[in-house]
């Protein structure tokens, strides 16, 4: 739905080339932000390898979005909360591509409850897919970028993770405890990893959304009431979309984004700004 907030010039699509001869892993590619992604980065010149773990045709859609790009495109079934699927995974895109240069670590999901009335299921479901499938991806990453090294023509850094995390790395979320215990997980993880690797000149860094109109938090924008009460959220009043999370990520993962390692960078049109004070304090 277009909201009267939502009008004001487009912002530009991706910078073409940035990542010329660059294979990509995104995980939950085939809607959302990991698809927007996606094509971000085939946008911007690189080959992608789209996984999701069910609905093998929306994933195929994509791989014709991106091969309509002129670059490769490869769908890959696995579930990244399983070991077993994250390394058959790594190994189908190194055989077809011949290695991976950039990870997007976007597979996620949310399974709200009251705290009191959490299931320990819910709750293993979301660490499971948003924490641990995080850790299997990025372990399985940095051992290829650590294998391969730095190919001068290609990047100047032996690899990039980007970890979609969330507002939520951050702001706490009652209801949605499993929800933002596994992205302040991701926050750590991510930087804690940065830490240890960057000497190999791998970078990793998060990207972390605000409210993004995706099939996750349909309820928060589909009606003008729940809208209205979203922008109370959005400094910048109007909700993001799944392009701006895509251009942040192929931009994230160029060399013109080198010397950024450990970082997170949230596009959330000022979420993070506590707009409650605005008027008050
Ligand atoms: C959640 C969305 C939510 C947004 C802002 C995201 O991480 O997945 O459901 O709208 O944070 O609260």
């Amino acid at each position: 739905m277009q909201k009267t907030s939502d009008r004001g010039p487009a912002p530009p699509s991706t910078t073409p080339e940035l990542l010329t001869g660059q294979k990509a892993i995104v995980t939950g590619a085939s809607s959302g932000i990991g698809r927007a992604c996606a094509i971000a980065l085939a946008e911007a010149g690189a080959d992608v390898a789209v996984n999701y773990r069910g609905g093998a045709e929306k994933a195929a859609e994509v791989v014709g979005e991106i091969e309509a790009l002129g670059r490769r495109g490869l769908a890959v079934q696995a579930d990244v909360s399983k070991e077993d699927d994250v390394k058959a995974m790594f190994a189908e895109v190194i055989d077809a591509f011949g290695t991976v240069d950039i990870l997007v670590n976007n597979a996620g999901l949310q399974q709200d409850a009251p705290f009191a009335e959490m299931t320990l299921e819910q709750w293993n479901k979301v660490i499971g897919v948003n924490l641990t499938g995080q850790f299997l991806c990025t372990r399985a990453a940095v051992a290829e970028f650590r294998r391969r090294g730095i190919v001068p023509e290609v990047s100047c850094s032996a690899g990039k993770v980007i970890c979609m995390s969330s507002v939520h790395e951050a702001i706490p979320w009652a209801g949605h405890v499993n929800y933002a215990a596994s992205k302040g997980g991701v926050m750590l993880m991510a930087k804690s990893v940065a830490q240890e690797v960057a000497p190999d000149r791998i970078r990793v860094n998060s990207v972390a959304p605000g409210a993004i109109r995706t099939p996750i938090n349909r309820d928060a924008w589909e009606t003008d009431e729940a809208y209205e009460k979203l922008m109370r959220l959005v400094p910048y009043n109007r909700i993001g979309e799944p392009a701006d999370i895509g251009r942040t990520v192929a931009w994230l993962a160029s060399d013109q984004a080198d010397y950024i390692v450990g970082s997170t960078i949230y596009v959330d049109g000022g979420m993070m700004l506590y707009p409650g004070f605005a008027t008050g304090g």
